[in-house]
């Protein structure tokens, strides 16, 4: 609910207050984000001067005691005495830089409007209200218009701000973030994630006493080496208490955060677009958006902060038909067979995978032109190869659907290759600056998404593609990072609008195609986890999270995913081992529990596999099918995250909860262990079991020999043999608690393995070791 009278702003959600104020001199001034309050006296929370400081400066003549720099805003400029992180720097026709905004009007209105040029959230609930103030710039004339929507039901709320050119001159932005809001104390904790390539993710947190700590990416993606996603805290904050502030953007090009502790020691947080190499030209009548920003706050941890922003995700940023529609379960051709596969090798990989019950076949790179290597084709999307397709991609999707298989397809249209039919039509197109050497990324340039040809034109060659009959599904990939910015549709004094143009050309095509083909399942992938962000979520509600598939570093990486992004964005796949990024060998079921909790997909040459580990492929998929529902669209929670990983997943009826648990290295003697869980009705009595599985002798080596009537050699051929018909019995745990019972406590399992006795109570449980349990109504 917005409650708005031109002097002060309250924006109340389910269980957040957002307030600000107009102050004397016309700027707004922030005044509290946290827990819902009823105040009918805003003075309370405001900070009352008489006086400014020695060495300020003040705002004007008239008001010596206000100095810019130590009050707490809603927007800022430069040029007027507030010395932090500015929200928006511009140069004007004069030369001058200083801006001075001040309140001119504002309007709430009902939902929440589409954005012109950029993704933006949206509402179906009709809960929604949006509440626009308007900013008039003393110095020139220009308008600032901020937006804020409330989403009353996940406690979100959603900033942006545009910049209308309403001066008679131009006006060259050269920094134009979507928010700005200040905290009154330093020492706040700001959480990141970082990482790069196969890494993704890697949460990171950092107090901030003093200066500032910037988290930005200038790959041209929103991109691996540091998610858009960040969260600011009190320093005792943890999963379950203490104040915790979510921010993340919709945007999928360079963004930028800065959080910063003024010398008054009040903490900053500006955030949108990166201003580095970016400027935007805007002529008299001009206007331009900033992207969205969500914020949400928690004053019960981590926990309320990414359960508030999985809600927002899914009722708010993703859409169409796929949005609530349980995902298939795929199988993938890349690392069962790279580039080197027919027609007739992928029929046998999709036969053997129907056998187990996948239900899309995706065929991934490799599938047009010359392209048996990274190195050529991109481009070429109506040349299909007809060397390993004969009858083309119509001919492969009608087998695969005759097999009873969705057919899926890989594509990257942002791209080309200098060895490609395209770049020898077309060298115009690709982003290099002529007569200069290119710096090179997976031997590939990036396509010129600045230039509308090149946009329309792949529209219509996508269109083709996207037309094949009985084609469900497409994987939309993005291996290349940005260098040597230029786009040769532009005239020179345009270059700085590179990037952001490109996002915009990308956000074209992905729209059209989107809308065109609003029944294809799209995901998204750049390298892994490269670009994922809310911006591409509005079109494709799920992306490849990382090209790595070991089971161990996809812990820590679905970990970081989910304190923003819920468990339908995200998609997992069960591969080969030694896993082909990083060699560990770990177990085909702790593979599927982690998978499990993200989209379930393959990715392996099931053909090469032992026939017991597809019969465990098989039962893995339809114990998947069974939780599916629960497992990509219930409420997830993280428990513990360091040596051992818990998360449970939780029905959004409460009748149903899955957990996870997986252990990364062993610990001599750590013989108790407990499955927390959380979320579960209260009152409701539970069913709580796991699956009955058995172990391979092997796993204990020769101490075998304590059991075996004959010595029984290691790895020799008898040890093989009774590795094939005697297997170690899997523990039983079946347990039936009230949900106040499993929340507060979880439930205590039998003991592990710790050197002595191995029977049906004890936990086989060695490295990489990891268990599914459900937990079901009881009544
Ligand atoms: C990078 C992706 O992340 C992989 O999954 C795979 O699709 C390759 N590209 C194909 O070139």
């Amino acid at each position: 609910m917005i409650k708005a009278d031109g002097k002060v702003f309250f924006l109340n959600t389910k269980s957040t207050t957002y307030a600000f104020r107009v102050m004397e001199t016309g700027q707004l001034e922030h005044m509290y984000y946290g827990r819902l309050i009823n105040c009918d006296e805003p003075s309370v929370l405001i900070e009352k001067r008489a006086f400014a400081p020695g060495n300020t400066i003040t705002y004007d003549d008239a008001h010596q005691d206000l100095t810019l720099e130590d009050v707490r805003l809603e927007l800022s400029a430069i040029g007027k005495g507030d010395l932090r992180e500015p929200m928006l720097e511009v140069v004007c026709a004069d030369g001058s830089t200083s801006l001075d905004f001040v309140y001119d009007s504002y309007e709430v209105i009902q939902g929440k409007p589409e954005f012109k040029t950029l993704p933006s959230s949206y509402d179906e609930t009709g809960k929604v209200e949006t509440l626009n103030v308007t900013m008039k710039d003393k110095n020139h004339g220009f308008t600032l218009i901020l937006s804020y929507s409330v989403f009353e039901e996940c406690d979100v709320i959603t900033r942006s701000a545009k910049f209308i050119n309403t001066s008679e001159e131009s006006v060259r932005l050269t920094r134009m973030l979507s928010m700005l809001m200040d905290y009154d104390h330093p020492g706040m904790k700001i959480t990141s994630f970082h990482g790069g390539w196969t890494r993704e993710m890697n949460k990171s947190d950092i107090v901030l006493p003093a200066g500032k700590f910037v988290n930005s990416s200038f790959t041209g993606t929103s991109s691996n080496r540091c998610n858009p996603l960040f969260m600011i805290s009190e320093p005792d904050s943890c999963e379950e208490s203490g104040d915790v502030w979510g921010f993340n953007l919709l945007y999928s090009g360079n963004h930028y955060s800065a959080t910063e502790v003024s010398s008054f020691k009040k903490t900053r947080v500006v955030y949108g677009i990166n201003p580095q190499n970016f400027a935007w030209d805007l002529a008299a009548g001009e206007e331009f958006e900033a992207p969205e920003a969500v914020l949400t706050y928690s004053a019960a941890g981590f926990r309320q902060m990414s359960l508030n922003m999985h809600d927002f995700v899914r009722e708010h940023i993703t859409r169409g038909p796929w949005k609530k529609k349980e995902r298939p379960v795929l199988i993938n051709s890349w690392e069962a067979s790279y580039f080197d596969f027919t027609e007739s090798s992928l029929l046998k990989l999709a036969k053997t995978a129907k056998n187990a019950g996948v239900e899309l076949f995706v065929m991934d790179d490799g599938w047009f032109g010359d392209r048996n290597d990274d190195h050529r084709a991109l481009g070429d999307w109506d040349i299909v190869n007809k060397k390993k397709l004969p009858g083309g991609l119509e001919g492969l999707s009608k087998k695969v659907n005759d097999l009873g298989l969705m057919f899926g397809l890989w594509v990257e249209p942002e791209m080309i290759n200098v060895d490609s039919e395209l770049y020898r039509k077309h060298p115009d197109w690709a982003i290099d600056i002529p007569g200069m050497d290119h710096s090179e990324g997976r031997f590939q340039r990036l396509l010129d998404l600045c230039n509308p040809e090149v946009v329309d034109y792949m529209i219509d060659r996508m269109s083709e593609v996207f037309s094949t009959p009985g084609l469900a599904y497409i994987k939309w990939d993005m291996n290349r990072n940005f260098s040597d910015y230029y786009s040769k549709y532009l005239p020179a004094d345009k270059q700085f609008e590179v990037s952001h143009r490109y996002v915009l050309g990308f956000y074209r095509l992905l729209k059209t195609l989107a809308e065109r083909f609003p029944e294809i399942l799209m995901e998204g992938c750049a390298s892994g986890g490269n670009r994922f962000d809310l911006g591409v979520l509005c079109y494709y509600p799920q992306i490849w999270a990382s090209d790595n598939t070991d089971a161990v570093s996809r812990l820590a990486i679905q970990d970081g995913y989910s304190y923003g992004y819920p468990q339908s964005t995200y998609t997992a796949h069960v591969s080969a081992c030694p896993n082909h990024q990083t060699l560990r060998v770990t177990p085909l079921e702790s593979r599927f529990a982690v998978a499990s909790f993200g989209v379930l997909g393959y990715e392996l040459n099931l053909n090469d596999m032992k026939s017991e580990d597809i019969a465990a492929v098989k039962a893995q998929i339809e114990l998947y099918k069974q939780y599916r529902k629960t497992l990509q669209f219930g409420d997830f929670y993280r428990h513990k995250a360091d040596n051992i990983y818990q998360w449970s997943i939780v029905d959004k009826d409460k009748s149903t909860s899955v957990s996870m648990l997986m252990q990364r290295e062993i610990v001599a003697g750590d013989q108790y262990l407990k499955i927390n869980m959380a979320g579960l009705d209260q009152k409701t009595k539970y069913h709580f079991f796991g699956r009955k599985l058995e172990y391979n002798v092997k796993g204990f080596g020769d101490l075998v020999n304590t059991v075996s009537p004959i010595h029984i050699k290691q790895d020799s051929l008898v040890h093989n043999l009774v590795a094939k018909f005697v297997k170690m019995p899997g523990e039983i745990e079946d347990y039936v608690a009230y949900g106040d019972t499993l929340n507060s406590n979880g439930v205590k399992l039998v003991q592990s393995f710790v050197g002595t006795g191995f029977n049906e109570e004890v936990r086989y449980f060695p490295d990489f070791g990891a268990r599914l349990y459900f937990v079901e109504k009881a009544e």
